[in-house]
């Protein structure tokens, strides 16, 4: 229960390390040490389970603003592709607890910004925690958030100057094709408007060839598209690089 009022004042964007990650294995091990005093074989068998329960504590650790904080240096990496100059409406779809799009809004004193998720789900984040975190940044006139599904976003096209999207398309599970994700999010784009999404876009199971993927966007009337692999910063440590962390992300971002 949160009983101070600085809980109620501190900003929440959840970590994308699952805390699951860390205390499953870590009961595990725990269970396994406790074994070993009867058999030296638990020793072993506790082994991969400490090695687990270490690894994404880091990891956790390294996602988090008291530690790395590096959940928030990808989510500006994002920010620092989009050429937008901060006029008019932005979208970010799936906004999760709202950091993309409170961050956005905080770089553009002008714009007014939407974020859409579709919330419930594996994540913990929701609508409630989105619109908190908007007060608590002092952004609440300029930020809207609503229920909605990546694929069929509830606006007309062409309907905001700008667009953005962090870690979100490859989960889009009624999508069988995750560029028809992109397409979607594209069509909401204004002619002449700014998108920056960064997703799995380096795997190919997901994407199939990066190059044959801009060759397409570009097919759909987008004038200007190009990629950039995020998983080649330096400022994520290495340990975090592995394909099922953050090892094979990227952005794609232009002009419509
Ligand atoms: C890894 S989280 C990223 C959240 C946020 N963009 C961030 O950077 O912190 C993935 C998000 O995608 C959302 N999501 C998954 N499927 C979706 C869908 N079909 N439509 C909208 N959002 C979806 C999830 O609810 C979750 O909030």
């Amino acid at each position: 229960m949160k009983s101070s009022s600085k809980n109620e004042t501190k900003v929440n964007y959840g970590n994308w390390v699952s805390k699951r990650l860390i205390w499953f294995p870590g009961v595990l091990a725990i269970i396994f040490l406790a074994l070993s005093f009867f058999s030296y074989y638990f020793l072993i068998v506790a082994l991969p389970f400490i090695i687990i329960t270490a690894y994404f504590s880091y990891a956790y650790y390294e996602f988090s603003p008291a530690g790395g904080n590096i959940q928030a240096r990808i989510r500006r990496f994002v920010l620092d592709r989009l050429e937008w100059d901060g006029k008019g409406t932005a979208l970010d779809i799936g906004c999760g607890n709202g950091a993309l799009a409170v961050e956005l809004t905080k770089k553009y004193p002008q714009a007014q910004v939407t974020g859409i998720d579709y919330w419930g789900g594996e994540w913990e984040y929701s609508l409630a925690a989105c619109e908190k975190n908007a007060s608590i940044e002092g952004v609440v006139g300029r930020t809207k958030f609503q229920k909605a599904s990546a694929t069929a976003l509830p606006f007309e096209d062409g309907t905001f100057d700008a667009a953005v999207s962090n870690f979100v398309f490859h989960e889009v599970k009624d999508a069988k094709n995750k560029r028809d994700v992109v397409k979607e999010a594209l069509r909401t784009v204004k002619k002449g408007g700014y998108f920056a999404f960064q997703d799995l876009f380096p795997v190919k199971q997901f994407y199939g060839n990066i190059d044959e993927l801009l060759e397409e966007i570009k097919s759909w009337g987008v004038e200007d598209v190009t990629f950039v692999n995020t998983s080649n910063a330096d400022f994520i440590p290495r340990p975090l690089k592995l394909p099922f962390m953050v090892g094979s992300i990227g952005i794609i971002y232009g002009r419509k």
